[in-house]
């Protein structure tokens, strides 16, 4: 059903994609690569792109950002299941699906959702289903295109596995600006981090995972991988593509950079069932558990208001 790459075919599409590629709008863009080019993995969340239906103006937007950057920076794109898999998910574990055939089905999803995306990226060869694969179509100066690839994990997982292969820097495109210390959807309050270390990282990931319900900045795998490799993880807000650009440009931009720095968040070292045993005690006094379990030392308080993305 989708389009796969192989060794076999790889010299078919070297011919196919030879010197230039060009699209329906008439540009075109040189199929060079550059070794020396800075490279990044693109995770594009579902929620960004896919509401009821896939948003084409959004998706087209954004593609066209992604060829522009393309004569700049070697760029793979990891794209997400959105609701499109929620629907099919929803339906799925009605009709008695198990969590492994629910993985499957938004595997599907993240896939169907990737191909639209080929449509408008002009240097695409469909979207393919092997980590060891997004190389060599780099070096036939094109734009890797992923959604997911094994059940247990998502599409976070994907990309930060592509960067470590890679060694890319791994951005991750959300409805948020970046990795706050609570839902910034449910409380105004919330606090932006503007970097963060790889521990912080994973501390904030094992906090939220221990509250039910609570929505992921990023997956449990994805974070460990981008930690044991100290990969550079931007986390930006996808609606607003000026500041993307900003980011990958290391110019000014508004989200969360995780990277080799000291800890930034002063954390206790306790076990997952103490640590579960305080939130219980916190719930019952109706504080906040960020106010008793964790202080923020260095990063500043942003005031979303206050920023002019331009766009
Ligand atoms: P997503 O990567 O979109 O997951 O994959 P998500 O984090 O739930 O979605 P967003 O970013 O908030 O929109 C959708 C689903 O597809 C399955 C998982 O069930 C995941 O929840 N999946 C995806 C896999 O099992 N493996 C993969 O490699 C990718």
């Amino acid at each position: 059903m989708f389009d796969m790459f192989n060794e076999e075919n790889a010299e078919a599409m070297k011919e196919n994609y030879s010197a230039t590629s060009s699209s329906s709008s008439g540009s075109s863009y040189s199929s060079s690569y550059n070794a020396s080019a800075k490279g990044f993995v693109i995770s594009v969340g579902g929620s960004v792109f896919i509401g009821e239906k896939p948003l084409t103006d959004k998706i087209s937007e954004f593609c066209s950002v992604v060829n522009d950057l393309s004569s700049e920076f070697n760029i793979v794109l990891v794209v997400g299941g959105g609701r499109t898999a929620r629907n099919y998910q929803d339906v799925a574990t009605t009709l008695g699906a198990n969590n492994f055939e629910l993985d499957s089905i938004g595997i599907a999803a993240t896939k169907l959702n990737a191909k639209l995306f080929t449509y408008k990226i002009e240097k695409s060869v469909g979207v393919l289903e092997k980590v060891i694969d997004a190389k060599k179509v780099i070096e036939m100066g094109k734009i890797p295109v992923f959604g997911g690839l094994s059940e247990g994990q998502t599409t976070d997982a994907v990309g930060a596995l592509l960067a470590e292969s890679l060694g890319y820097d791994f951005v991750n495109l959300s409805n948020v600006d970046g990795i706050f210390d609570c839902d910034p959807n449910e409380n105004e309050e919330a606090i932006l981090f503007k970097e963060l270390s790889f521990s912080d990282m994973n501390f904030l990931v094992r906090e939220k995972l221990l509250v039910p319900g609570q929505h992921l900045f990023v997956d449990p795998q994805a974070a460990s991988i981008l930690s044991r490799s100290k990969i550079i993880s931007y986390f930006l807000n996808g609606d607003h593509l000026e500041n993307f650009k900003n980011a990958l440009r290391s110019y000014d931009y508004k989200g969360t950079i995780v990277h080799d720095v000291e800890d930034l968040i002063e954390k206790d070292n306790l076990s997952d069932e103490e640590l579960r045993a305080e939130r219980v005690v916190d719930e019952l006094d109706e504080m906040p558990i960020r106010k008793t379990r964790k202080r923020v030392t260095k990063t500043k308080e942003i005031d979303p208001r206050e920023i002019d993305f331009g766009k």
